[in-house]
């Protein structure tokens, strides 16, 4: 027997990416995987994580790590988190709660997405110490206030304002797959749950998937998922409204999917506390830079002013540490998780958190660094 707390047939997550893509319909599978126009960004992602270079330090007694990462005043037991992903439940029935109910229980950030299907007080009670909210910021002034009203009664802990989806994205995956919600039977649709019944049998015990935290603002259901997103979200978040935010909303605020150096820059300005550097997983621009690149990039005043966290590509626990090098404290990994949701249902969440873990520690044991609040550029190679 292994000694290693996940199921070691499935001992990364490209393992659990071929088992999802044959235990769930294509058009979910296709939603978590599609990046935009030839999908290369994906690659560039990867690849960008593959090129940075650790070198190993030896002669150090590395029997025992410290794996813990401390941002917005909380220490987190893994430097790594669930990122916002809309339309968990379409993955596997359930996910959403499955992964806030994990996340609590590993201690690491779960972060709601606006366009969840999970009301958002149910993963509050959920995730009470780890819950963060991602805001899609509403064409609606009202809307927003009341939106970020609910998130603040319900005691979520951070909120991550969203800013790389001006609108939404044309992928020509989901174009072809039909998708809309609720679900229109299509010949496609129909077949694809038939020869998926066990999806199909746990989607109909949970009930259909749907935008429960926003469903009230829809008009029109006929939309596919990007109208949907571009009727009910601002073209382009103004500085205004992270101002109006920044007003309403007193714990850590955080700006997701920053590369330009004059966001870094009016974040600061703004009073925002955390940014995330991200490209969405290269599922808005294909031509966009990759994060790594980006992290890169920020001046020495963004790490001393702002807390950096990092997603996009990142599928292992050397990718964590590898960021970490290059100054991120927290690092997130979106289509990891509805992998491991797709390949193993609600187990899945605890098998990509500990991948990430052991991970993660070995490869601090690996290069001789006793703990990860220890990590840094001195350890690149280049
Ligand atoms: C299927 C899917 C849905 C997503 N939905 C959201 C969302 O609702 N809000 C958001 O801020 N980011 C969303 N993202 C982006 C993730 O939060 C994250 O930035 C991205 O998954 C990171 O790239 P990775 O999948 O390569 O790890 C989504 C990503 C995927 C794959």
């Amino acid at each position: 027997m292994s000694s290693l707390k996940y199921d070691t047939r499935y001992p990364g997550i490209a393992d659990l990416k071929r088992r999802a893509k044959r235990r769930i319909p294509n058009f979910a599978y296709d939603y978590v995987n599609a990046g935009i126009d030839d999908e290369v960004g994906k690659q560039r992602n990867r690849q960008a994580f593959h090129e940075i270079e650790l070198t190993p330090r030896y002669l150090t007694d590395v029997s025992s790590v410290d794996i813990s990462t401390e941002i917005f005043g909380k220490r987190y037991d893994i430097p790594f988190g669930v990122p916002p992903v809309g339309l968990g439940n379409m993955m596997w029935p359930g996910a959403e709660l499955a992964l806030a109910t994990a996340a609590q229980k590993a201690n690491i950030p779960y972060i709601l997405s606006t366009f969840s299907t999970t009301d958002l007080n149910e993963i509050a009670r959920a995730a009470p110490d780890v819950c963060w909210f991602q805001l899609y910021m509403p064409n609606d002034i009202e809307v927003a206030k009341e939106l970020i009203q609910n998130v603040k009664q319900a005691g979520f802990n951070a909120l991550v304002i969203t800013l790389d989806i001006p609108v939404g994205a044309k992928r020509n995956r989901e174009l072809r797959n039909g998708l809309k919600l609720p679900f229109k039977l299509t010949p496609n649709i129909i077949w694809q749950s038939m020869i998926h019944p066990i999806w199909s049998i746990e989607t109909l015990r949970h009930g259909q998937p749907d935008f429960v935290n926003v469903l009230k603002y829809r008009k029109d259901t006929n939309e596919g998922l990007a109208q949907f997103i571009s009727s009910f979200t601002q073209a382009g978040v103004t500085l205004d409204r992270v101002k109006m935010v920044r007003d309403l909303w007193d714990g850590p605020l955080i700006l997701k999917g920053i590369q330009d150096q004059r966001n870094v820059e009016e974040s600061i300005d703004y009073g925002v506390d955390g940014i995330i550097v991200s490209n969405h997983g290269a599922r808005q621009l294909d031509a966009g830079p990759t994060s790594i690149a980006s992290l890169k990039q920020l001046p020495e005043y963004a790490h001393e002013k702002l807390t950096i966290m990092i997603d996009s590509g990142v599928r292992t626990g050397l990718d964590v540490v590898r960021a970490k090098a290059l100054g991120a404290q927290m690092a997130f990994s979106g289509r990891s998780f509805f992998y491991g949701m797709g390949a193993m249902g609600k187990k899945g969440a605890n098998q990509v958190i500990e991948i990430f873990r052991d991970e993660i520690t070995r490869t601090l044991q690996q290069i001789g660094c006793l703990s990860f609040d220890e990590m840094d550029g001195s350890w690149l190679s280049e």
